[in-house]
């Protein structure tokens, strides 16, 4: 246990680094008085995964920290911190103040911007010393030494990214403001910080990355609707995507991608809350529709699609039935094909009184669905070395709507369900899989820790404390491999509220190492054993080691997963659909879409109108 001397307000937590157990909290308070406002921030830091943690506030001088910005942790393993400042200046204006750390958090160096920022500074990707952030007068600024020094790149910015290398892409208004211009802004990139700029493009409207790919909405010239247009070699050349146009009220968003591919959501016309999901081809530019009445619950905001890295070409979403209800989706070929999710089955669970309470089988019905609209407080979880793991809330059945929703797992990649804990819950992947832990999500106070060692089929409960708290969060280090973890939360008593934390560590309970005994063969995406096509999906096999339900061990900080691949003939359903055909649900031949039939379909390819063939 840790007990935060403090006062409350709000708490952020941040992990530095993999693998270092070192943690960085900041709490700030604000009370707002009539001229000026109580401000105070505390930080503190630990060393061993949150167990005792070290006030180090004088090190920032005590000074305010800006709520909103947080903390901005460096990629990788950089080591590397940036908190914003909110410090009055004389004259009113707030003051551009960073302090910067480049060693975990153990020094920072305060640092006076020549700007006021507007947003947290941007790292890049691969090199944490170079930094972008804007500033309150739309300027764009770079620095190439970790914030010590900074440069003006450009002025009348609205929304700029990093590339690849030191390439900075960037959209400008011309005439008013980025809401005046939007629609009429430039698309610029610059690759030597601002000496040279090259305009890439015109009446831009929003621009992403995605993969490899550079993706624009740019207004027709008609000036009613927008396109996307595609570039992979950073905005040198580009070309229309074979995408649907939108109007002025609908949207495009890349819900994934990677080196080879671009899941699209394009909305639908109206305000209906759903759109259309297309996959691309390898150049980012041919579309095919890959799943219809696709849920977006607003845009900006988060939506349902989950790539579950545990498997590859897996991806869960939510559609919109006709009759309005929500109802969860899988694919197992990268969109090729989607159906619902099947109904779970029993949790076996053999073990004390106390978990078969909680490995009750949910009713088989018709509707099961993996709904995040419902305040469920966590998405689907899954992580790429806990192989076929996925947890996720779900309901079952008509209830779909009214229900609250309980706890599910898959252990095959999200072939096969069962549910696990009853009602909502906050969870965690421990040591690859080996452990999962999990809170319930209640208003009440509480006190116990649930834990299961072999993939949510039994759990058990551990008391953490005889006094319960009000539960905020459950906090682990990324990356799934440790054994140790925080829950947060705090208490109230008269006129005060104190935070504390507690972290469990699971090292005595898996004290051995896994053997090779622990571990067992495992085909991903089996579901017709004994067949030769067996878990054939998209060209090739994998067989996995994976430790057993039944072994309670260690797979230890440097756990490799074993993975061998094997090729194997493709199928109708590895294929895309030509653009122009679609796939009706649980359907694996290419239909051809209504709407583009006897219609000649015009393709511009660099800068060429070309008639596509297409054969479905
Ligand atoms: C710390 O803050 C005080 C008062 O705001 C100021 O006088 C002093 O120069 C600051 N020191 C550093 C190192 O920023
Ligand atoms: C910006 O100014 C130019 C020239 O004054 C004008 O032609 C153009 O319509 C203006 N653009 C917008 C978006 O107002
Ligand atoms: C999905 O996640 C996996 C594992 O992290 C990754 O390799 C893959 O590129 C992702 N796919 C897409 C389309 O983003
Ligand atoms: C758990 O925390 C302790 C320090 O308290 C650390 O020594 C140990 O390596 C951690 N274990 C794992 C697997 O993260
Ligand atoms: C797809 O298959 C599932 C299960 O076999 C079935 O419940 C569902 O109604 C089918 N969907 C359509 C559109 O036929």
């Amino acid at each position: 246990q840790y007990v935060f001397a403090d006062f409350g307000g709000s708490v952020s937590l941040s992990w530095l680094g993999d693998s270092k157990g070192v943690i960085l909290v900041l709490t700030t308070f604000k009370i707002p008085l009539v001229l000026v406002s109580f401000t105070k921030s505390n930080l503190y830091r630990s060393e061993d995964y949150g167990k005792t943690f070290t006030d180090i506030t004088k090190l920032i001088n005590h000074t305010f920290i800006r709520t909103e910005f947080g903390m901005a942790i460096g990629p990788e393993n950089s080591g590397k911190v940036i908190l914003t400042g909110d410090v009055p200046v004389p004259g009113g204006r707030r003051g551009g103040k960073i302090f910067r750390s480049s060693d975990y958090a153990k020094n920072f160096v305060p640092t006076d911007l020549p700007f006021q920022p507007q947003t947290q500074v941007m790292y890049h990707p691969q090199n944490s010393d170079h930094l972008l952030a804007l500033s309150t007068e739309n300027s764009l600024w770079v620095s190439r030494n970790f914030g010590e020094k900074w440069d003006e790149v450009h002025k009348a910015v609205c929304l700029a990214k990093w590339g690849p290398d030191t390439t900075i892409f960037f959209t400008t208004y011309l005439n008013d403001s980025c809401k005046m211009d939007l629609g009429f802004l430039e698309l610029k990139k610059t690759k030597d910080f601002g000496k040279s700029f090259k305009t890439i493009g015109n009446r831009i409207y929003s621009f992403g990355l995605g993969g490899r790919f550079l993706f624009a909405s740019v207004v027709t010239e008609k000036g009613n609707t927008r396109r996307i247009h595609v570039s992979s070699d950073q905005g040198d050349t580009w070309n229309m995507a074979q995408l649907p146009s939108v109007g002025q009220e609908q949207f495009f968003s890349i819900l994934a991608a990677n080196e080879d591919m671009v899941f699209m959501h394009v909305d639908d016309p109206g305000d209906t809350g759903c759109g259309t999901v297309y996959t691309s081809d390898d150049r980012g530019l041919i579309y095919s529709k890959s799943l219809e009445r696709h849920l977006y619950t607003g845009v900006g905001s988060e939506t349902d699609f989950t790539n579950v890295t545990s498997l590859r070409g897996v991806f869960i979403t939510s559609v919109l039935s006709k009759d309005r209800a929500i109802q969860s989706v899988i694919t197992f070929d990268r969109g090729g094909k989607w159906q619902p999710l099947r109904t779970p089955v029993d949790a076996p669970c053999n073990a004390t009184k106390d978990a078969a309470e909680v490995c009750v089988s949910a009713s088989p019905r018709a509707v099961y669905g993996i709904s995040l609209h419902q305040n469920v407080p966590m998405l689907p979880l899954s992580e790429p070395n806990a192989v076929g793991l996925v947890i996720a809330h779900g309901s079952v059945g008509d209830a779909i709507f009214t229900a609250t929703p309980d706890v599910y797992i898959s252990d095959d990649g999200g072939y096969t369900w069962a549910r696990m804990l009853k009602g909502p819950h906050h969870y965690a992947i421990l040591d690859s899989g080996g452990i999962l832990v999990a809170i319930e999500h209640s208003p009440e106070p509480i006190n116990v820790l649930k834990f299961s060692t072999d993939e949510g089929q039994c759990w058990h409960k551990y008391t953490f404390s005889k006094e319960p708290i009000y539960f905020t969060g459950l906090a682990s280090e990324p990356g799934a491999r440790s054994m140790n973890v925080s829950l947060w939360g705090y208490r109230d008593s008269f006129l005060s509220r104190t935070w504390v934390s507690y972290t469990i560590d699971f090292t005595p309970l898996l004290s051995s190492n896994c053997e090779k005994d622990d571990y067992t063969v495992w085909l991903a995406h089996s579901s017709q054993p004994g067949n030769h096509t067996d878990g054939c999906v998209l060209g090739f096999k994998e067989q996995y080691l994976r430790l057993r339900k039944s072994s309670v061990c260690q797979n230890g900080r440097d756990y490799l997963v074993v993975k061998q691949p094997s090729v194997c003939p493709c199928t109708l359903e590895d294929y895309l659909c030509d653009f122009g055909y679609f796939r009706r649900e649980n359907q694996s031949w290419c239909e051809e879409q209504p709407e583009l039939q006897a219609h000649d379909l015009e393709f511009c390819l660099n800068g060429r109108q070309e008639l596509l063939t297409t054969r479905g």
